[in-house]
Formats: structure tokens, C-alpha cells, sequence
């Protein structure tokens, strides 16, 4: 953990309470799983997810890792220690997240999250009226719904979100119809409620719970469904039927192609491609 913060109103103010590490790491074993992918945290602080993504790539991919992450903090104090930390296999980038313009960033497969714990009343009326109307949001959003809105826009078709969210996202009305609208954009969402409420370095009593959103622009999903983190070994990670279907399609794909391979390797076919005037084949 560690991070640069200076005290506890300057915390309350970033709304930084940093990930505890046992959280970080279960979380990156959902979302790091080739140790290749490329890697948003939008608002890194102390870097707890992130070292957790790191180290689950290196566990996939010991030679390998993660291409270049990029991580964003408001706090300037906090991405130097960081960076003095990590050295140049991330790159950082100090700002408003939420002013990153993502046209000029490459995409990411993967933002994993853990944004401030800043509650609708507590940003400022002008900034508030703003983002609402930027992301289309109604309803006292806390400021990681705007977060994950604008994350969205940095993920490759296929990508995915791994989120810590404050526990209100399970029963508040706005946070139903923030899940809802990740429904539309994605093929699986699952939100989770901590069986334990994590110790948050910096002393909030917040609950927390998990936002996971996979298969960006892949499909929609009918429902997003809840659980309770981490999910039991029987209990797994549920899918949503949209995904179960997906994997279910690809997989039937992917054993199509590989007979047809075989079956052009074994019979050493030929395909012909007609060409006006002649006929060019290639093996
Ligand atoms: C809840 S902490 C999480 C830190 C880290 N992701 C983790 O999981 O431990 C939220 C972080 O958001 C940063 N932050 C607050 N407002 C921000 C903004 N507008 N843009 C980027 N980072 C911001 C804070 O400085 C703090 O480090």
C-alpha cells in the first residue's frame, strides 16, 4: 500500500482509501488472465491494484507481463512515490481522470478500479451538474459512477472492468440504474457485496462491494446479477446467460476452425480463389 497523502482531511477531500492487499489480489486473479494485457488504473493512489495485477502476470507470465499499464492519480504526491517505486514499467500520468481525454490513449483490455470514495453531496454543485449532463447520469450518484462511465470509453471491444464500488451500488436506486446501463454495454455484469468489510488504509467505514463487467461491446446482457465476494469455490463466478452463450459460441467456434484445419492438413486441400481470366490457388 504506502501512497503520499498528507492527512486525514486531505484523504476525505481525494476520497483515498487505499485497497488492503488480500482484496487487490483476488480481484486481479478475475482480472488479469493472460499476464499480457494491457491495464487502465484510473486512480492508482498507493498502487494496491496495481502491484496486484503485476504480480498475478508474473505469476501466468514469469518472463513475460503486462504491457505497459497506465496509471492516473490526482495526487501528485502519491504517483511520485509510486513512480519511484514501479520506475518505468508503468506509465503515469498525474490529472483529473475524468478530463483524460481518451482519443488520445491507446485502449486497454483491462481498467481495474478503485475510484474515490467521493459521495454526490460531497462534489462540488457546478462539477456535479456538469458531469451529469456529460455522462447522462440523474439520480445522487456517488463520483464512481462518472468514473466508470468515462473508464468505459478506454476499453477494447471485448474488454473489461474490475471495480471496487462503494456498497450503496447494491441498493441505491441510481446504482440499480448505473448496473442496468453497464447491461447494455456489456455481456456479463456481477456486482458483489464484501462477506468482510475490508480494513481501507485511511480509516473509512465504507462497506464496498465488486463491480465486474466483462465483454465490452461483445453483447448486452439481460440482468446483472449479485453475489457475495469472494464467491465460495462451489459458488464460482456466476455467469450471466449472455456470457454462458458467448463462451458456449467461441469455444464451438474455435473447435470448428481446428477441424477444419486438421482436415485441410490431412487431405492437403486446396483453395481456389477464381480470378477473371485465369486461377490462382493457394495451399
Ligand atoms: C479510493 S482511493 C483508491 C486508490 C487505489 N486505486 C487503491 O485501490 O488503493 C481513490 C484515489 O483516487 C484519487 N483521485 C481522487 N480524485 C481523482 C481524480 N479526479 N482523478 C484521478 N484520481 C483521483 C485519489 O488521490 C486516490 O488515490
Amino acid at each position: 500500500m504506502g501512497g503520499g497523502l498528507r492527512g486525514a482531511a486531505a484523504k476525505k477531500e481525494l476520497g483515498a482509501f487505499y485497497t488492503p492487499d488480500s482484496t487487490a489480489s483476488s480481484l486481479a486473479g478475475w482480472a488479469i488472465r493472460t499476464g499480457t494485457e494491457s491495464v487502465l488504473e484510473p486512480s492508482v493512489g498507493g498502487g494496491a491494484l496495481l502491484k496486484a495485477a503485476l504480480i498475478q502476470a508474473r505469476e501466468i507470465k514469469p518472463f513475460g507481463g503486462l504491457r505497459q499499464p497506465l496509471a492516473c492519480d490526482i495526487d501528485p504526491i502519491a504517483l511520485e512515490t509510486l513512480r519511484n517505486e514501479l520506475g518505468k514499467t508503468v506509465e503515469f500520468c498525474l490529472g483529473d481522470f475524468l478530463e483524460l481525454d481518451p482519443r488520445k490513449f491507446r485502449k486497454f483490455d483491462v481498467v481495474f478500479a478503485n475510484p474515490p470514495f467521493t459521495r454526490n453531496h460531497s462534489i462540488d454543485v457546478y462539477r456535479r451538474k456538469e458531469l451529469r449532463e456529460r455522462f447522462g447520469i440523474e439520480g445522487p450518484a456517488g463520483i464512481w459512477t462518472y468514473f466508470l462511465a468515462h473508464a468505459m470509453d478506454f476499453l477494447v471491444q471485448g474488454g473489461r472492468i474490475a471495480s471496487i464500488v462503494p456498497g450503496s451500488a447494491l441498493f441505491t436506486r441510481y446504482g440499480d440504474a448505473f448496473l442496468r446501463r453497464m447491461c447494455r454495454s456489456f455481456l456479463a455484469v456481477n456486482v458483489y457485496q464484501l462477506a468482510e468489510r475490508p480494513i481501507w488504509s485511511g480509516g473509512t467505514e465504507e462497506r464496498g462491494g465488486i463491480l465486474l463487467a466483462e465483454g465490452y461491446f461483445d453483447g448486452v446482457c439481460s440482468k446483472y446479477v449479485k453475489g457475495v465476494w469472494p464467491p465460495s469455490s462451489k459458488q464460482n463466478y456466476e455467469s450471466s446467460r449472455e456470457l454462458q452463450a458467448y463462451r458456449d459460441l467461441s469455444s464451438a467456434a474455435a473447435s470448428w476452425r481446428s477441424r477444419v484445419d486438421q482436415y485441410r492438413r490431412r487431405h492437403r486441400m486446396q483453395f481456389c480463389v477464381p480470378v477473371i481470366g485465369g486461377g490462382a490457388c493457394s495451399v
